[in-house]
């Protein structure tokens, strides 16, 4: 995607798709997402998401569900990390509206020297989910790493994210390796 250009999709206004996979394909009014890059008037909507989406996918749950919290909520570190992104001028994010109500976003990095375009957070408001807008946010980000001369793609997801773990390879990424988390009290 050229800068600036948006990105139009039509999905069904539909339930979320049941837990077992398949997609409900009844009983929805359509609605066109748009996506187009961040602008400062979308911070609050996109830290809201980032704080309701990440439930039983984030290091810092984890850590908080074992020690109790770390200098605060895990939805406080992850609206950190996403607001690191959305104030860094190395940084571009794209958001999905459906209705002019931002629905999701996609915060992006790129390395230069290695070519390497980075995708650092993205997320889709839960009642959005499973409607596509993910994959229309991933198409915007690996556009403008093309856009910029990128050769490569990365991003990484936890284990015991199960719609990150069929994401990601659905859309073209191969996965690379596994890390493990320790984390100890002092
Ligand atoms: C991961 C996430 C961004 C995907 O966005 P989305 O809009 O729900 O995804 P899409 O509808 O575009 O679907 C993209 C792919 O995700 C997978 N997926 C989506 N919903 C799924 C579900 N309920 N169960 C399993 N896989 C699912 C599928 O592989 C799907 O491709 P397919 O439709 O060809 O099968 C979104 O679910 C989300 O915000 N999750 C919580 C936060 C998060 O995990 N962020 C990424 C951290 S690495």
């Amino acid at each position: 995607m050229t800068l600036g250009k948006k990105i139009r999709g039509v999905f069904r206004r539909q339930p979320r798709r049941p837990q077992g996979g398949g997609r409900e394909e009844s009983g929805g009014q359509s609605a066109a997402v748009e996506v187009r890059r961040y602008k400062g008037g979308d911070r609050r909507a996109v830290l809201r998401i980032a704080a309701e989406s990440f439930a039983g996918l984030c290091l810092d749950e984890n850590i908080e569900k074992r020690f109790g919290r770390v200098g605060g909520r895990w939805q406080e570190h992850k609206k950190d990390s996403v607001a690191y992104d959305l104030s860094s001028s190395t940084s571009c994010t794209f958001v999905a509206l459906v209705g002019g109500e931002v629905v999701g976003f996609i915060c992006s990095r790129l390395y230069g020297s290695r070519s390497v375009g980075h995708v650092a957070n993205m997320a889709v408001a839960p009642e959005f989910q499973g409607r596509g807008i993910g994959k229309a946010l991933m198409r915007a980000a690996l556009d403008h790493f093309r856009g910029q001369g990128m050769r490569y793609a990365r991003i990484e997801t936890l284990e015991q994210n199960e719609k990150g773990l069929r994401f990601y390879p659905s859309v073209g990424f191969e996965e690379i390796g596994r890390q493990v988390f320790y984390f100890m009290e002092l």
